[in-house]
């Protein structure tokens, strides 16, 4: 038996913009997804989630035939159906992540199990893949690197994603700590020596990041020019935020993630419930706001003055109904324990 443990992760900036080779900054955050291995000689996979509250499994014929049938729907970029088969079964993306494993190493009989504390939103389908690749990886071969754990976690949100991630989720949860990333320069570490006081609201509205990057694809092909202008200006702010981050200027990186907020709200992501917290939180002398991930739902991050200031914001949350918290970031990446 065999335990892997991966943590959750909250996009500081580029999201969106990163699907289209524009830079992002990640860290993770110590709400974990643990996932236990046990192995059978029973010829199928058998995966339990108790965050889905389901149980399936597949034998190692069908795990094979789901490889071909994917890899065919990426070439075609039938994202459509993609999405569609992921509708009928939630542990397809983690299915499709072991028989990539397997397709290079061989098959297994496993017996998964999914235990996961992360957040919807805060990377918890990614922390399960990069925790079931390290795993099955682990029992097939000895020679994998973190870049593999990753590259086959990614297999996992080409269908969470609805066929094109940008690949910032796997990497973050997969390396730990902060990260910079751009899909054509690849995941670079990144050395943040001091506690970023961030605040994370949750809209209790829940996303599939699959709608909301196919939103953002289709109005990118109707209007690119648009879509386009508003990308570099994300990208420009993102870039101002990771100088700003290593020189440790907490003011300007508030005002940085406020004004990522409201260029990338012009692409008709945001929710009242997202443009309510932002209200709140620069209404009560946060240093900054933006939603974090696909948006669409899901939680925003609050930069916070200090520890008066999250006390504050807290209760003012908590009174119009938003369940907040603070999470330790730039923890350890996945690992078995
Ligand atoms: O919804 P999340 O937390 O998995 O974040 C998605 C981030 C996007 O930029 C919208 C998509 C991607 O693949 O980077």
């Amino acid at each position: 038996m065999m335990t892997t443990s991966s943590p959750g992760k909250i996009i500081l900036f580029g999201e969106h913009a990163v699907v289209y080779d524009k830079l992002g900054i990640a860290c993770s955050i110590d709400k974990r997804c643990n996932v236990k291995f046990s192995p059978s000689d029973k010829g199928f996979v058998l995966i339990n989630s108790k965050n889905l509250n389901i149980s399936r499994s597949l034998k190692e014929k069908e795990l094979f035939d789901l490889y071909k049938e994917i890899n065919v729907l990426i070439k075609e970029k039938n994202f459509d159906k993609i999405k569609e088969i992921y509708k009928n079964n939630e542990l397809i993306p983690s299915f499709f992540v072991l028989s990539s494993i397997f397709q290079k190493y061989g098959f297994k009989g496993l017996d998964i199990e999914i235990n996961s504390q992360v957040p919807k939103n805060l990377g918890s389908s990614s922390s399960v893949f990069s925790a079931i690749s390290l795993g099955a990886l682990n029992y097939l071969t000895k020679d994998f690197s973190k870049k593999d754990i990753s590259d086959f976690a990614y297999n996992g949100d080409v269908i969470a994603h609805g066929g094109t991630p940008s690949g910032i989720d796997n990497n973050a949860v997969t390396f730990g700590g902060y990260v910079k990333y751009k899909k054509s320069e690849g995941v670079k570490p990144l050395t943040i020596d001091f506690e970023i006081p961030l605040l994370i609201v949750d809209s209790d509205k829940k996303v599939k990041t699959s709608e909301m990057v196919s939103f953002v694809r289709k109005q990118r092909e109707e209007n690119p020019q648009f879509v386009n202008s508003v990308l570099n200006s994300l990208d420009n702010i993102s870039k101002k935020a990771l100088d700003v981050l290593i020189s440790r200027n907490l003011d300007d990186l508030g005002v940085l993630m406020t004004q990522y907020y409201k260029e990338l709200k012009k692409l008709d992501i945001s929710i009242p419930e997202l443009d309510k917290i932002a209200e709140i939180a620069l209404e009560n002398n946060a240093l900054g706001v933006k939603p974090t991930g696909a948006w669409g739902g899901g939680c925003c991050l609050i930069l916070t003055k200090d520890k008066e200031n999250i006390l504050n914001l807290k209760n003012v949350f908590s009174n119009n109904g938003f369940k907040s918290f603070q999470a330790k970031i730039g923890v350890k990446g996945v690992e078995i324990i």
